[in-house]
């Protein structure tokens, strides 16, 4: 039997690992998470309610920022891995309320790295995100190049959490590996985020907004390919002098902001009324997976197309929201 802490396990991607953990049989999973409302509370809920009650999972409202409470948790349940998912998300409103970002992907990651020195587990995978490559970057990304010059706070928490994370490997000999996600999305996703905001005002007949004026490409990766990539890394445990790793985890096929737009209008049977705005603080125009590293160790990328992977998201939202 083994135990997985699972932090951020009311979110969007905390949650589907968490199910994928649960449907194997010899693991016991921890998730914990604050359930701060970021946005809609009961949506984390909602997830939640899928989780409880299963064989083998048990849930702890706490903040990570805690540090008595991480120190406690950890010391009661030894824990074997931890897979380390809570976190401020979202680009712009890092603009907004910087410190949100500052106590829990700065100091709740400090707790994270402490809890895991003093009460040792066999690898700590966390989130890192695409948005670390910033100015500078040339695509596709790939995990070699420099990521030293972030176009938004966020960008500089999930960086700050890779050099962070590469100290305690080096000082503690804790595997460390951080998973740089590239624009997830699929069923219970994430309301802030485009393919759940688009999806919801196309129905509604609400305007969207079409940032940059529709020059932009995202590389979307479906949650399903997410989780198993974690799920791949976690047991894929980084040796060697310094036990750290990082692995991007795209689907390596970016599309324009524009398809996305006449899919999802496909999808949703109507037509998008379309707001264009310029380019926002903090975006940048494109990202793009290279995926090589990821497929190497773990004989796995992301592959789902778009096209299904959107229809599983509308079908999904379609019948959250009882339509
Ligand atoms: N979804 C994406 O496209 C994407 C892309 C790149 C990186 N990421 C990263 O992946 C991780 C999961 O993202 P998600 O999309 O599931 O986001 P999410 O917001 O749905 O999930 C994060 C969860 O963490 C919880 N949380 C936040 N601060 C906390 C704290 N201090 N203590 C305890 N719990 C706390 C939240 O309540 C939330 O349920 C995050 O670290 C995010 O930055 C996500």
């Amino acid at each position: 039997m083994i135990k997985v802490l699972v932090t951020g396990a009311a979110g969007f991607i905390g949650r589907a690992v968490c199910d994928k953990l649960l449907a194997q049989t010899d693991v016991q999973v921890v998730g914990i998470d604050n359930l701060n409302d970021y946005y809609a509370v009961e949506l984390k809920h909602a997830r939640l309610a899928t989780l409880q009650g299963r064989p083998g999972f048990a849930f702890h409202k706490m903040d990570i920022a805690d540090w008595p409470a991480m120190r406690q948790l950890f010391q009661a349940e030894k824990f074997d891995y931890v897979i380390h998912l809570a976190a401020q998300a979202g680009v712009r409103y890092s603009l907004q309320n910087p410190h949100a970002y500052a106590e829990s992907n700065l100091l709740g990651f400090t707790n994270v790295l402490e809890a895991c020195r003093h009460y040792p587990v066999k690898h700590l995978v966390f989130a890192g995100s695409s948005s670390v490559y910033g100015c500078g970057s040339s695509v596709p990304f790939s995990e070699d190049q420099r990521a030293d010059h972030p176009v938004s706070f966020y960008a500089a928490t999930k960086r700050a959490n890779e050099l962070m994370a590469a100290s305690y490997s080096h000082l503690y000999d804790l595997p460390t590996t951080s998973l740089r996600f590239f624009t997830v999305y699929g069923p219970w996703g994430r309301p802030d985020m485009a393919p759940w905001l688009f999806t919801d005002a196309i129905f509604q007949g609400r305007p969207i907004k079409v940032f940059n004026h529709g020059k932009m490409q995202r590389d979307f990766t479906y949650i399903d390919d997410i989780v198993e990539g974690v799920v791949r890394v976690m047991e894929h445990v980084p040796t060697g002098e310094l036990p750290h790793t990082i692995y991007n985890i795209g689907n390596h096929q970016p599309v324009e902001l524009m398809a996305f737009i006449e899919l999802t209008e496909r999808l949703c049977g109507r037509e998008a009324v379309k707001t264009y705005l310029p380019m926002q603080d903090g975006d940048v125009p494109i990202t793009y997976a290279e995926t090589s590293r990821l497929r190497q160790a773990v004989g796995f990328t992301p592959s789902t197309s778009l096209d299904s992977g959107m229809a599983r998201f509308v079908e999904w939202f379609r019948s959250y929201h009882g339509m």
